[in-house]
């Protein structure tokens, strides 16, 4: 059992994926780095970790995967530019983009395993410490960020937290699914306690309608666990087969936070955050709400 609560500093974002459900968009673009509105989606996903206290960001990328990088660096001449244009709102959201030397560590993932395999290739940075995973095809919507109530909830419970939201029963197998306890006792506020948990379920099979949405907060011996892990649904090496193995010896939580979650890894999820996003956007929020409501009477 573990005693002291292990702060988490540093958190995991899983971008080495293919992106093969936008393809073509994602020949020559990482899936990641596609916009919504006026930043790549990546962008809102960094913000969410870092509005929730995370200091070190690990990316585990792929070959193609250099513009991720870029992005977060100092692009000299652009700024220059700027400068000498006077265009100071613009060189100040570019500014922005820059992360502190040292605080971001990319791994590479060298083939592609499964989710499972993606956060192992980050064991040697995150070490003996509690660590975040936010899966960045995964936006969440919210007031507050989807990893800052989840901080909130492991400040008082520790152990391992993951985020869960209903799903219609029709869409379980696309997605991790928990079987959360029964009895009144199981249940404080958002934090629910589980019995188990099953990666991409037949719909016959789901022990509920709860999925894993892709924001976890997991303490560090889920790498020992990892490291041996055989590969489950899809042939591949999966997260929440090794979560599963944990909550055997650590507790574990599922979370229900408040926000919408969209999937930019398919065609739809990615076009309903544009929208979303573009209505909520402070510039041209109002004039796209009366742009969606046009194409609604169409
Ligand atoms: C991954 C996880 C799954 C989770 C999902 C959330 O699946 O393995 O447990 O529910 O993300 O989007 P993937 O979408 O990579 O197939």
């Amino acid at each position: 059992m573990m005693s002291a609560i292990r702060p988490v500093r540093k958190a995991v974002l899983p971008v080495a994926g293919f992106g093969t459900r936008v393809l073509p968009a994602t020949k020559t673009v990482p899936k990641e780095m596609l916009p919504v509105v006026d930043r790549p989606a990546l962008q809102y996903v960094v913000d969410e970790a870092l509005a929730a206290g995370i200091e070190h960001i690990v990316f585990v990328t792929g070959r193609n995967k250099g513009a991720i990088e870029d992005y977060f660096d100092i692009a000299y001449e652009l700024e220059d530019t700027l400068v000498a244009k006077g265009k100071d709102a613009i060189l100040a959201q570019v500014k922005a983009t820059v992360r502190e030397a040292g605080t971001m560590s990319f791994v590479r993932q060298q083939a592609a395993k499964g989710l499972g395999h993606a956060i192992w290739c980050a064991r040697d940075i995150i070490g003996d410490e509690a660590f975040a995973i936010l899966l960045p095809d995964v936006l969440i919507q919210s007031e507050t960020g989807c990893l800052t109530q989840m901080m909130e909830a492991y400040n008082t419970v520790g152990g391992n937290i993951i985020a869960v939201d209903a799903v219609p029963v029709e869409r379980v197998s696309s997605y991790g699914v928990i079987a959360p306890m029964s009895g009144k006792e199981a249940r404080d506020g958002k934090l629910i306690k589980m019995s188990g948990m099953v990666e991409k379920p037949a719909q016959a099979d789901a022990p509920s309608n709860l999925k894993i949405t892709g924001r976890y907060i997991l303490q560090p011996e889920v790498m020992d666990v990892l490291k041996h892990q055989a590969a489950g649904a899809g042939g591949e090496i999966q997260l929440t087969d090794a979560m599963a193995t944990l909550m055997e010896s650590q507790p574990f939580h599922a979370f229900e936070y408040e926000g919408e979650d969209f999937d930019c890894g398919t065609k739809l999820g990615y076009f309903e955050a544009v929208c979303a996003y573009a209505a909520e956007h402070p510039e041209i929020g109002g004039p796209a709400k009366m742009v969606m409501r046009d194409f609604g009477h169409g």
